[in-house]
Parts: C-alpha cells; structure tokens; sequence
C-alpha cells in the first residue's frame, strides 16, 4: 500500500470480519497537520482471515453512516462477495449498495481461472483504468480470458450453496477427529481448523495430507484452511474426511 499509494492502513480488530462501528469512527484522523488524512474505509465480505465469514448487512450499513457524516468514501473488498450474497440469501446488489465501490474475483468460488471487477461510479473507473494501465496491468485482446468470466457471472453464483453445503460437512467430519479443532462456525466455503492438539505445526499437518492428494493452506502457526470449490464434489469431501481420518487415527 505504502509503496504503490503512498499511503498507510489502520487496521481495526474485527469480530468475525464485523468492525466495530464505534471503533471506526475513534480510527478517522482528526483535522491536524501533524496527522495523515483519512481517505478510505475499507470492508471485507465474506472475511477471509476470519474464514470466510459472512458480514452482516447491518454492520455494514453502520459503518456507512459514519463514513458518511466523515464525508469518507467505503470500499468493499468483494473478493467473495456472492458467497455472502448466497449465505445472507439476499441478491448481491443488496450488499454492493451499501459502499461507493467494490471489487470482486471472477475468480476463487465462481471459478474462472483468472479475473477480477471493480465496480463504482464512472469517474472513478475512469480514473481506475489509468492506475492499471500505469502498474503494468492493462491487457489487450482481453476478450479471450473474459469469457470464461461471463460465465462466472452468469451461471456459477448459483451453484454456490453447493460449496457452502459440502464446507459444512468437511467441518463435521473433519472435527470429529480426535486433535482437529474447528476454529470457526463454517458459514460459506471455507474451513479453519486447529491442529495444534495433533502435536504438529500447520506446515507439518499441510505435508502429510499433499502426500495423500489434499490440497490445503497454512493460516498460523497451528492453523490450516481448506476451501470448496467447483472442482470439488460430494465424493470428494467424504473422501477428504477417510484419507484425514486414517492419517490421524
Ligand atoms: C479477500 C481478498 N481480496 C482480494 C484478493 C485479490 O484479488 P485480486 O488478485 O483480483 O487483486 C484476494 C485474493 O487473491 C482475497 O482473498
């Protein structure tokens, strides 16, 4: 951030992804010169290091209203943002509404293979189009890689639970494993689990399943994150939960 914008994030703690209202508005610099402006709140739906959590509408919509009396605009960090539109059981727009832009991945749970969207006001594109260009982003004869997004858009938000439904029973199994915790109530497609009580650190427990084919993430020291996605069927889970359970027997 510092190196490409010259500027520098406040960060805030979070309950499941949720901040605190209150603490967002005591973050806003006052009017002084000794202090940097505040220029941006930024949101994240679903949060991904609180493991795929879905912040609620009304938390967002608070933070809105301080934003507003600040005159300070909000982004989204829609990396996931129709997995919370699927979990909340609301269409997407409802969430996008509620920020001045928004970026989402084409990417990740609608699975195209590469892409992501910002979306907001036109002048702000505008200007957005120019910063791409200038960090080496702009592509020609896109087209090609697009389309595969069309797709993404158009068909995959749909089939989403399916993710969501197969992350809950990956939990279920994953959890009745004697020294694997789950570390987060499972609300859309991904998994936090503890391994400490296996005795072994997060990159220990990553190896042993690559070795049986599990493809999984380091998020700590002791803490590992699985993820469903498209390419991952119902078999597949049941098959996650036997290898792991054998593993660890
Ligand atoms: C929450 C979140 N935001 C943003 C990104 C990055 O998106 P992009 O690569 O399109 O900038 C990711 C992952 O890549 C992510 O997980």
């Amino acid at each position: 951030m510092s190196a490409l914008a010259g500027i520098q994030p406040k960060t805030i703690d979070g309950d499941r992804g949720a901040m605190d209202p209150k603490q967002v508005a005591s973050a806003i610099r006052p009017e002084d010169i000794h202090f940097p402006e505040t220029g941006l709140i930024s949101l994240e739906n679903t949060h991904n290091k609180a493991g795929g959590t879905v912040v609620p509408l009304e938390n967002m919509k608070a933070i809105k209203k301080v934003a507003n009396q600040y005159k300070i605009p909000v982004h989204l960090d829609g990396a996931r943002i129709f997995n919370a539109a699927v979990a909340m059981n609301e269409p997407v727009h409802k969430i996008a509404e509620q920020v001045d832009t928004v970026q989402f991945c084409l990417s990740k749970g609608l699975g195209a293979p590469v892409g992501s969207i910002l979306a907001g006001p036109k002048e702000f594109i505008e200007r957005a189009r120019k910063w791409r260009k200038r960090l080496g982003g702009g592509l020609r004869q896109a087209g090609m890689i697009a389309a595969p997004g069309i797709i993404a858009l158009n068909e995959m938000p749909n089939r989403l639970q399916e993710d969501h439904n197969h992350a809950k029973r990956l939990a279920e199994g994953l959890g009745n494993i004697d020294g694997i915790e789950i570390e987060s109530e499972v609300e859309t497609n991904m998994v936090l689990v503890s391994v400490e009580n296996l005795g072994l650190t997060s990159e220990q427990f990553i190896e042993k399943l690559e070795k049986a084919g599990i493809k999984s993430g380091s998020y700590g020291t002791h803490s590992v994150r699985l993820v469903t996605n498209y390419d991952v069927s119902k078999e597949d889970i049941e098959t996650v939960i036997s290898k792991v359970n054998q593993l660890f027997k």
